[in-house]
């Protein structure tokens, strides 16, 4: 930098021809220009340091940090529940389930198909698929599916459970689920992330209304 500097200012010919009566003066005012040049370049410098510390250091705290996408079913409503009789609990159910893939990363979240379980007392009841595709940036992806859920393979002991829970009024199911994919940040910065599912969800038999608790 000391060097850069010199060079720049060394015009020799230009100075030649004023060195007359008024040199030192010259001399002085010079030296004065000179220490500003100087200071200009050092403040110049720093600052480029500084920004390009804060660069890195945003890149590496904010842009760099993958996280795994946050996988959900939300609250709904269910459109058809029919369940059976006190001595032989049962039901049927469809319903539109709004799930949901919150990307907080600074780049797209490419994932491949799954599937979502929908489990009562941890037997499979239903499930809903979800295609291949992308949550981009900063966004949560919306996929409405739809659901049809049937108790009609639940074993005895399970049933018996069901039947105390009809009676209160509520039917509680758990979605579970996983989604594998790669976050790129940058367009070269990729990573691998899984995000789980895990959902309990509670429907009101009376009002159809469904509450969805996720992990
Ligand atoms: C879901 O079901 C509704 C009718 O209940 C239908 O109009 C819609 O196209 C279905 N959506 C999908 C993705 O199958
Ligand atoms: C969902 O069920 C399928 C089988 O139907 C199974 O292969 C898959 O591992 C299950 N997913 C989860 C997250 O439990
Ligand atoms: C899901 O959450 C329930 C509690 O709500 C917990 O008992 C269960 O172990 C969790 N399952 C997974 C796969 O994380």
């Amino acid at each position: 930098m000391a060097e850069k500097n010199q060079n720049q200012y060394h015009p020799p010919e230009s100075n030649g021809y004023q060195r007359d009566d008024q040199e030192s003066l010259h001399t002085v005012e010079d030296e004065e220009a000179k220490r500003k040049k100087r200071m200009k370049w050092t403040i110049g410098i720093i600052a480029f340091i500084i920004f390009q510390v804060v660069q890195a250091l945003f890149f590496i705290l904010v842009i760099m940090k993958f996280k795994s996408p946050k996988f959900r079913v939300g609250d709904f409503a269910v459109q058809t529940l029919t369940i059976g009789t006190q001595a032989s609990p049962s039901f049927e159910m469809s319903f539109v389930a709004p799930i949901r893939i919150k990307n907080t990363n600074w780049g797209p979240f490419k994932y491949d198909a799954s599937t979502v379980n929908f489990t009562y007392g941890g037997v499979q009841v239903g499930q809903a698929i979800i295609p291949k595709s992308k949550a981009n940036f900063k966004s949560t992806k919306k996929i409405d599916v739809n659901v049809t859920l049937s108790s009609d393979n639940l074993p005895s002991n399970i049933n018996s459970n069901l039947g105390t829970e009809l009676r209160s009024g509520i039917i509680t199911l758990t979605s579970q689920g996983e989604l594998k994919g790669k976050i790129t940040v940058m367009f070269m910065f990729k990573k691998k992330k899984t995000s789980q599912m895990n959902c309990t969800i509670v429907i009101n038999t009376a009002t159809k209304a469904v509450q969805s608790l996720c992990k």
